[in-house]
């Protein structure tokens, strides 16, 4: 029996790096983002695609007949949008546009608790949204070109993904972890609240959500709500560096050019549900983060 096709955008940031470890060896995986990095994973092949190039989408898609998307792909530097809106909504709106034009198959795509105002998290499925910036505005708007033109989708809101991956430019576990190692004292935000999320877990649960055949709008995250100074926190204490060079912060104080919803999270209890699984604790997976770095 031929494997399953996925195709997967983004495929070389963050998540992705998960992503292409949960599926490689049961699917066929053509991985693509923006660039390949050099130390590239020989476990699957490989594409460059910029998602707004329409044309070139179309003929990757064409060409390699995927019975999956997974989109990973998006501009997800919060400020950086806010900065460039027009990029901004060009990839994370229109991205998803171009692939869904010549595309029928199952779409899953990743979204975000930014769709929210943060004002009373953490958030259930039917909560009502409203973003207070360019990237929630455009994740969200997204969401709604899925809903509107997909006949097969999954989206997962998630929130606040971490590993320590030497590839990701922008990884908290990783700032938090170097700086503490080389001694460098950091300040982290004590009023943005989540519920962090492995991207090892949350890879396992798109496989689940596809072997059971689950369709809609989940949210998934963490079992753990805490604000940022604790997770700085907890990963100092796991890692066994000293969590006295962490100091607090607010997020007034920063002058961040977008707005950040403060009070933000998801609750998790309808996936749970639906697959019969329990959100992992942070300390569960930092532990694991950490016993993988020192093997
Ligand atoms: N990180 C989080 O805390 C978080 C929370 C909630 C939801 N999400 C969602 O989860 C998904 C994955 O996020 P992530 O954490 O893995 O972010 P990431 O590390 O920034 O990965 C996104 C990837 O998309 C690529 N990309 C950007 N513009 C593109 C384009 N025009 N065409 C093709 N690829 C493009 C990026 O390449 P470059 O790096 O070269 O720009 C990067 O490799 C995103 O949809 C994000 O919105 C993330």
């Amino acid at each position: 029996m031929r494997k399953k096709r996925i195709f997967i955008t983004g495929a070389f940031g963050q998540l992705g790096d998960a992503v292409i470890r949960e599926f490689h060896s049961g699917f066929d995986v053509l991985a693509a983002d923006l660039s390949i990095p050099r130390q590239k994973h020989s476990v699957c092949r490989t594409a460059e695609v910029d998602i707004t190039d329409r044309r070139k989408v179309q003929t990757l898609l064409k060409e390699f007949a995927p019975d999956i998307v997974i989109n990973l792909a998006a501009l997800t530097d919060v400020d950086g949008c806010e900065r460039s809106p027009v990029l901004a909504e060009k990839v994370n709106v229109g991205g998803v546009e171009n692939i869904l034009d010549c595309f029928q198959g199952l779409f899953i795509h990743i979204s975000t608790d930014y769709v929210f105002d943060g004002k009373e998290g953490p958030y259930a499925e039917d909560a009502e949204t409203n973003p207070i910036n360019v990237y929630g505005r455009t994740k969200l708007q997204s969401e709604e070109i899925v809903q509107s033109r997909s006949a097969d989708w999954v989206i997962i809101r998630t929130n606040v993904v971490f590993d320590y991956n030497r590839r990701t430019r922008a990884s908290f576990v990783k700032w938090v972890v170097d700086s503490l190692r080389a001694g460098k004292p950091i300040r982290v935000v004590d009023d943005q609240w989540n519920n962090p999320t492995w991207t090892v877990a949350l890879a396992e649960i798109m496989h689940e959500m596809i072997n059971g055949g689950v369709r809609g709008l989940y949210h998934y995250g963490g079992a753990d709500y805490l604000h940022r100074l604790e997770f700085a926190n907890r990963i100092a204490d796991v890692f066994h560096l000293d969590r006295r060079l962490i100091t607090p912060i607010s997020t007034g104080e920063l002058n961040q050019l977008a707005p950040r919803p403060l009070k933000c999270g998801l609750k998790t209890s309808k996936i749970e549900r639906k697959l019969n699984v329990a959100c992992i604790p942070i300390d569960t997976s930092l532990k694991a983060i950490y016993s993988k770095l020192q093997g």
